[in-house]
């Protein structure tokens, strides 16, 4: 599974009030899998009529284009490289499946971020942050310290395999019963799975997202990580 990534921060403002905090920005972080370089406006010189994203290039314009930062070839390694700060090859440069589990390797017996790193959460944590995590995650997930919530997010939603269906949240099936891959912090997200505007999982994320946004106390910086599933595979628009 071949991916590209590009990775946005995009800086919102600045916490409010009285606060200790004041004055650090909310930030935004953005990674998005499979997405083609020149499939973004702002890389289509002449403009062309078929690659339009006006709202991501109003995005680079007041922001940062970071046109040289380059991704590991893959998926897994590449987000366990952002959430852990360190190159794909000093934490992980293998796509396994997440559940991959053996335990009697410390160090590479897991898929994604070893047991005993640091994730950016933890430090934006400790730095005063509300953190929040949405969508894919794919950074493993064989304990609970290497699900977001263990990596330092107060609360996240969305699913940790590569992909899963965008119409109701499996990713196959064991002794004939679906496995549903959608999870709500600490625990399956029962009842949301196969819901959602369009019966689509994107539509999912953006109600978490905007509910997320529009609960925050802007007293206190926010952290939030978006991992969009679309445009990775499956290949299947809203219904
Ligand atoms: C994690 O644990 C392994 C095995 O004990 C050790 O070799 C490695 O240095 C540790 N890494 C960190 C970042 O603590
Ligand atoms: C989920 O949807 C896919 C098609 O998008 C279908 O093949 C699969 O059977 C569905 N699974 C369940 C449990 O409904
Ligand atoms: C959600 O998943 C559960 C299994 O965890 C399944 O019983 C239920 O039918 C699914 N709901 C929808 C709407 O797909």
């Amino acid at each position: 599974m071949l991916a590209v990534l590009a990775v946005g921060l995009f800086l919102l403002g600045l916490a409010s009030g009285g606060s200790p905090n004041a004055n650090l920005p909310h930030i935004v972080m953005m990674l998005v899998d499979d997405w083609g370089w020149a499939n973004v406006g702002y890389h289509r010189n002449p403009p062309t009529r078929e690659v339009v994203t006006p709202n991501i290039d109003g995005l680079v314009k007041q922001g940062l284009e970071l046109n040289q930062h380059y991704v590991y070839q893959v998926c897994s390694p590449s987000r366990s490289s952002l959430i852990s700060g360190r190159l794909p090859i000093h934490v992980n440069d293998l796509n396994v499946d997440p559940d991959h589990y053996n335990p009697d390797d410390l160090v590479s017996g897991y898929a994604g971020i070893p047991r005993n790193m640091t994730g950016i959460a933890e430090k934006m944590r400790g730095a005063g942050y509300a953190t929040h995590q949405v969508g894919k995650w794919d950074a493993g997930m064989a304990t609970p310290d290497h699900t977001p919530k263990g990596r330092g997010f107060d609360t996240s939603f969305g699913y940790f395999h590569h992909a899963n269906d965008y119409y109701n949240e499996t990713i196959g099936v064991c002794n004939r019963t679906p496995i549903v891959d959608l999870w709500d912090t600490d625990k399956p997200a029962h009842g949301i799975n196969g819901t959602g505007p369009d019966n689509y999982e994107e539509g999912l994320f953006k109600e978490r997202l905007l509910n997320i946004v529009s609960k925050h106390d802007p007293s206190t910086p926010l952290f939030l990580y978006y991992a969009p599933h679309i445009v990775h595979k499956p290949l299947q628009v809203p219904g």
